[in-house]
């Protein structure tokens, strides 16, 4: 494993308090850096944070925010800015699929809410910390079932014939478009953004509030010889995009199991992306001329 930056490297990682980015975090400690790991459970964010401080050369602390709130997106961009001086990783790993179909207070369908577009405007409020942290990283944990999603643009909110998968690979397409269109936008020796695709990880927390027809495809298909993959692995991937010098020269990748290939089409299309791009920036209320 490859150190970040000659000293102290920050990364904050989204979705570190469970799964995938649990272990992540404690790989990225043990190289040490300081880790800002966000999620809801106070009280396993905070016992996770404690004992990978006291087990690694790193630092990990926890940051209470619900991502489904614009508002706490906002805040916790704050409390990042407060206490850390620059950053060098910014990863959006955290991920929920909703059964219920769930609008949020700022009136958006939940899944979008917390897979795409608190990934969005969290990059938007950390840009100048990313900037003073050049050469800098964006990672995206996205997803392989990205390339069955729509964006659904004229029903944003899906409030027709609402389905958890649809909803799920929907928000895993937004994440592959808009890191490669993040990636468009940015000069790549300033700022590179990657997105990857951990493996199916049936061991996470990912499919607690999923529907019973979505806990059962994983429970048989995680019974399948080589369909699943570890923990250990997603994590690996995740490590590897964060810190591995050839990621650090690639900027607009998709990365999956076997490496680096082309995402869904609609992912790479320049018109959708724009238009993802622009949608986005209107839900969270910012100007789209960014960055
Ligand atoms: N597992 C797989 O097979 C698989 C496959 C492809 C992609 N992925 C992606 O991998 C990423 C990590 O998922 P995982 O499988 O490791 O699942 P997980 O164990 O459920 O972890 C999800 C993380 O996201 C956080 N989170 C969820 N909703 C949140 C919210 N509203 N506000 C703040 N944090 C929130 C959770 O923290 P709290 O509970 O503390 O809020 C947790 O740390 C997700 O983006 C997922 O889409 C997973």
């Amino acid at each position: 494993m490859e150190r970040l930056a000659d000293a102290d490297p920050t990364v904050v990682l989204t979705g570190g308090t469970s799964g995938i980015g649990a272990v992540a975090a404690r790989k990225l400690a043990a190289t040490g850096a300081t880790v800002a790991i966000v999620g809801r459970d106070e009280e396993r964010g905070r016992r996770l944070a404690d004992d990978v401080t006291a087990s690694t050369a790193g630092t990990v602390r926890f940051y209470g925010a619900d991502l489904a709130t614009q508002a706490a997106v906002r805040r916790l961009a704050t409390d990042v800015a407060d206490t850390y001086d620059r950053l060098d990783v910014l990863v959006h790993n955290a991920g929920l699929s909703s059964r219920e179909h769930t609008i949020t207070d700022d009136d958006v369908e939940l899944t979008l809410a917390v897979n795409h577009l608190a990934p969005y405007l969290l990059t938007y409020e950390l840009m100048d910390l990313l900037r003073e942290g050049a050469p800098a990283r964006v990672v995206v944990t996205a997803s392989g079932v990205h390339a069955r999603g729509d964006l659904a643009f004229d029903d944003l909110r899906l409030e027709e014939d609402y389905s958890a998968i649809d909803a799920y690979a929907r928000s895993k397409l937004a994440n592959v478009a808009f890191t490669v269109e993040l990636a468009d936008r940015l000069d790549e020796s300033e700022i590179v953004a990657n997105c990857f695709h951990p493996g199916f990880v049936p061991s996470t927390d990912l499919f607690r509030d999923a529907s019973l027809q979505v806990r059962l495809f994983a429970r048989i298909a995680a019974a399948v010889p080589g369909v699943g993959t570890t923990l250990e692995t997603g994590a690996d991937r995740l490590v590897e995009l964060a810190t591995a010098s050839e990621y650090g020269q690639r900027s607009g990748r998709y990365v999956g199991t076997d490496g680096p290939e082309d995402p869904a089409p609609a992912a790479a299309d320049p018109e959708l992306r724009e238009r993802l791009w622009r949608v986005s920036a209107d839900l969270v209320g910012v100007e789209p001329d960014w960055p």
